[in-house]
């Protein structure tokens, strides 16, 4: 088929990023070149995204832009991801000019789907799951930072959260074997990477079908063993994300305790601090237990982060049901909170119901909640200055060239005046002032 060049553009979370890089990967291996820009592409792939909204909004968006900008030679336009796998083939009628629809398993087989279209020229849809022989790690070449490495240790989530999309879109829970996980930590390190995050939409729930890699680990479920061996390869710095309060079990405050590389910062989302409106998404928990677990963090040896999300106007969300979700994030002090209001999302359980809260509400809601949390980061933030944290400088920062940015174990963003020889490394820094969501600070 020759050199053909092939734009790919991720939007989302982590887990869309690594599959882009893995598409990277496996089409580079087949001899396509990827480009830096959709304007000199023969190919454009849209990564999708359908938890956040807009983000779904975006894309075609973004198809209209590249309609525009290349009106001599069209491009093949594809679209991986969740929107691919929950729109299917309604995706191929709404638009003729797209040629491709490559739903959330089928990353590896990008270029089959390639060399069809090329033969045939006809649109062409693959929603199959993942295969056995599917790679789950990328190239470094491929891989968003020289520095970070994401690796996926579970796909997929067998939790069903009334308004979530994720099980629809990503199917069931899949983990991957610890010895491949490992290997792929020693492989970055190898290659000069400082952080890996182990990344899944639960990874509390990692659950490989064997336990090669894990033998000889300390540990009381797979994950908290997988934290351990990871930790064993001696990388400087490990994150994971996203924890589920359920399957949270006090043994991944131990080995963080334990290992001084695996990093301070837990992300635990507990979406609503009322039991009628926890019970109405099916999350499993009440507030009391998701509030025992903040107090196992809070009272590690260690000075541990948590971050957490909350929708606000659940259907059917009372201001007093609102009120306990205030109260509770008054008591857990998070040092970030990600709010989202709820909106619907097409085959979920919740969008049975009569969505009764206003949008003028929920945004109300909103900024109430997100005033009470800035009043709370602003302390919390402010409690670092004078003390020294340990960055890994990730490059220059947005706001100012002068400055360098990164983040703290803690995955606080730090900024400070420094030179660009110091990008990758890991470095000590004093915070003198705390901004709202960064700290700045003196490299020492
Ligand atoms: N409406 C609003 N927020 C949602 N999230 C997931 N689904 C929805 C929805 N339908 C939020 C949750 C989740 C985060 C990634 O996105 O808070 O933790
Ligand atoms: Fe969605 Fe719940 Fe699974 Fe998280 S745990 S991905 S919110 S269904």
């Amino acid at each position: 088929m020759g050199q053909k060049r092939i734009y790919i553009e991720t939007f989302g979370c982590q887990m869309n990023v690594a599959d882009s890089e893995r598409a990277a990967t496996s089409l580079r291996a087949q001899g396509y070149e990827l480009t830096e820009s959709s304007e000199s592409a023969d190919v454009v792939i849209f990564n999708t995204c359908s938890v956040r909204e807009k983000a779904e909004q975006k894309v075609f968006h973004r198809i209209k832009d590249i309609k525009k900008q290349n009106s001599e030679k069209f491009p093949i336009i594809g679209i991986m991801g969740c929107v691919a796998q929950l729109m299917g083939p309604a995706l191929l009628e709404s638009d003729h000019s797209l040629k491709m629809v490559i739903g959330t398993g089928a990353t590896d087989r990008i270029p089959r789907l390639l060399k069809h279209i090329a033969d045939t020229n006809e649109q062409i849809i693959d929603l199959h799951g993942r295969e056995e022989s599917d790679i789950w790690d990328a190239s470094t070449t491929d891989r968003h930072s020289k520095y970070i490495g994401f690796v996926p240790i579970i796909e997929g989530c067998n939790k069903f959260c009334t308004y979530c999309i994720v099980p629809y879109s990503r199917g069931r829970e899949r983990s991957r074997i610890a010895l491949d996980v490992i290997c792929e930590g020693q492989n970055l390190l190898a290659n000069g990477y400082k952080e890996i995050q182990l990344i899944g939409q639960n990874v509390n729930s990692y659950r490989p079908h064997s336990d090669i890699g894990l033998q000889g680990f300390a540990g009381a479920t797979a994950f908290s063993k997988l934290l351990r061996a990871i930790s064993s390869t001696g990388l400087p710095r490990i994150k994971f994300t996203t924890s589920f309060p359920r399957d949270f079990h006090d043994d991944i405050v131990s080995a963080i305790e334990e290992n001084e590389n695996l990093c301070n910062w837990i992300h635990l989302p507990v979406q609503s601090g009322n039991n009628r409106i926890l019970r109405a998404m099916r999350r499993g928990y009440k507030a009391e237990e998701y509030i025992k677990c903040v107090e196992t963090i809070k009272n590690s040896r260690r000075r541990i982060s948590l971050t957490s999300d909350i929708i606000v106007g659940f259907p059917g969300e009372t201001e007093k049901e609102f009120e306990d979700t205030m109260k509770l994030i008054e008591q857990c002090q998070f040092d970030g909170l990600y709010i989202f209001k709820y909106s619907e999302r097409r085959g979920t359980p919740a969008a049975k119901l009569n969505d009764t809260v206003t949008s003028d509400e929920k945004t109300r809601r909103f900024l109430s909640l997100e005033k009470l949390q800035m009043s709370i980061q602003n302390k919390l933030y402010n409690s670092y200055v004078g003390s020294t944290v340990s960055v890994l400088v990730e490059g220059l920062s947005a706001r100012s060239s002068e400055d360098l940015t990164g983040h703290t174990t803690c995955n606080k963003v730090v900024n400070f005046k420094g030179n660009s020889n110091l990008i990758g490394k890991i470095v000590n820094v004093c915070i003198s002032e705390a901004k709202a969501h960064s700290l700045y600070g003196r490299l020492i």
